[in-house]
């Protein structure tokens, strides 16, 4: 076996051999080091670069190109599947306030949803806000409060989304809302904008073995949170951003406010549409539909014949798979009415819910708020 070495030896002598052994390992190592780092390196680079053009690419389609799947698709998608995913969602209690289309009370009905709920839950509700607009965050500072992060600071929505804090994070750095009891927030600011770009470029580009679309879904659905919070309550931004994408993977229940009238039932519709395109992928396959519940109601005007057409539009949306409706339109009974009571609370920094009497006009849109979380307790099984 080892023939050739002593072939070596009586040719070279003793030392000799040996140098030229230990030379021969070492360029060996150099030439696997510059294989590793250079043709493996550029075999990954363009690979990554391949999958990122691909994942954001057009699609031919007999009328043209047409936008394809995007970027949030991009398979594969194992996190939603393994068991143990699927049972601590199973466990968890996390309700996404959700639309296409912005001020249609998605912020406004988080807030005051949260609010009650947080009155008749026996833990904290934990409210987060993920639109870097900080509404929901003004709102659950209260007037002497202040939401904004300081210079050179980032808020607690872009660490929540870069995966910077652990669920014990979350506890100690949620703060409470002013007025409320058991009521908490991690607030948002428009440095978020930035970093779910940051973390969108690198998703597409890193090829890492994280899924960054599963990061608060980790975060929410581990036993710290379910042990300190009855329910969480996310408000997101009008866009399918990182944030939001982050938030429907997390969510175990999805609520969408709308005003009703036919340019908001359209972006409904769109909306519904997208999210069952994300239930297909496995991006957020377990989550519930409670539906679709009117907001800004006009004080005069009637609202019926744009909810039929909304209505009627949505039993167009429906299940690949076992071909059922995917979301209805609630009792107009849990519709928030327009009143000045909601604007004038975030006018001076509050909760409507919280900063409302008992006066007549209060207690008409206060039974409201209460009809509205009554219905998403039972269906949530809070
Ligand atoms: N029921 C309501 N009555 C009066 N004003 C409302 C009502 N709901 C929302 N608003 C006001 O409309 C604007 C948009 O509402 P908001 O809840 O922030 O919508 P979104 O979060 O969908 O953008 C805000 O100025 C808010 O104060
Ligand atoms: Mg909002």
């Amino acid at each position: 076996m080892f023939e050739w070495w002593e072939v070596l030896r009586s040719i070279l002598g003793k030392g000799l051999a040996e140098i030229v052994a230990l030379t021969a390992i070492a360029l060996a190592g150099l030439i696997a080091n510059f294989f590793r780092k250079y043709i493996y390196g550029w075999y990954d680079y363009s690979r990554r670069l391949k999958r990122a053009l691909a994942s954001v690419s057009r699609v031919e389609a007999a009328s043209g190109l047409r936008e394809g799947d995007g970027l949030w698709l991009t398979k594969p998608i194992e996190d939603a599947k393994s068991d143990a995913f699927i049972a601590a969602l199973h466990a968890s209690k996390v309700l996404i306030v959700a639309n296409a289309k912005g001020g249609v009370g998605k912020t406004t009905t988080a807030a005051n949803v949260a609010a009650r709920l947080a009155e008749l839950l026996p833990k904290s509700v934990l409210l987060i806000d993920l639109d870097f607009q900080g509404t929901l965050s003004a709102m659950a500072a209260g007037p002497e409060g202040n939401w904004v992060p300081a210079a050179g600071t980032d808020s607690l929505a872009t660490h929540l989304i870069s995966g910077d804090l652990k669920p014990a994070d979350i506890i100690n750095m949620s703060k409470p809302v002013a007025s409320a009891n058991n009521l908490k927030i991690i607030t948002s600011f428009y440095d978020l904008a930035q970093a779910e770009n940051r973390v969108m470029v690198e998703w597409l580009l890193g090829d890492r073995k994280e899924d960054i679309r599963f990061r608060l879904a980790k975060l929410l659905h581990s036993t710290l949170i379910r042990q300190n919070f009855s329910l969480v309550v996310i408000d997101c931004p009008p866009r399918l951003t990182t944030a939001s994408i982050q938030a429907l993977a997390a969510g175990t229940h999805l609520l969408i406010p709308t005003v009703m009238d036919l340019p908001s039932g359209e972006a409904v519709i769109t909306f519904a549409r997208q999210v069952q395109n994300f239930k297909g992928a496995g991006v957020c396959p377990h989550i519930k539909m409670i539906g679709v519940v009117g907001s800004l109601q006009p004080p005069v005007g009637d609202i019926a014949p744009a909810m039929m057409r909304i209505n009627d539009r949505l039993n167009d949306v429906r299940d690949s798979e076992t071909g059922q409706k995917v979301v209805d339109i609630l009792d107009p009974k849990t519709f928030f009415p327009t009143s000045t009571y909601f604007r004038n609370a975030v006018s001076n920094g509050g909760i409507a819910y919280v900063a409302m009497g008992n006066e007549r006009g209060e207690r008409e849109v206060k039974e409201k708020i209460i009809a509205l979380a009554d219905h998403v307790k039972r269906e949530m099984n809070l």
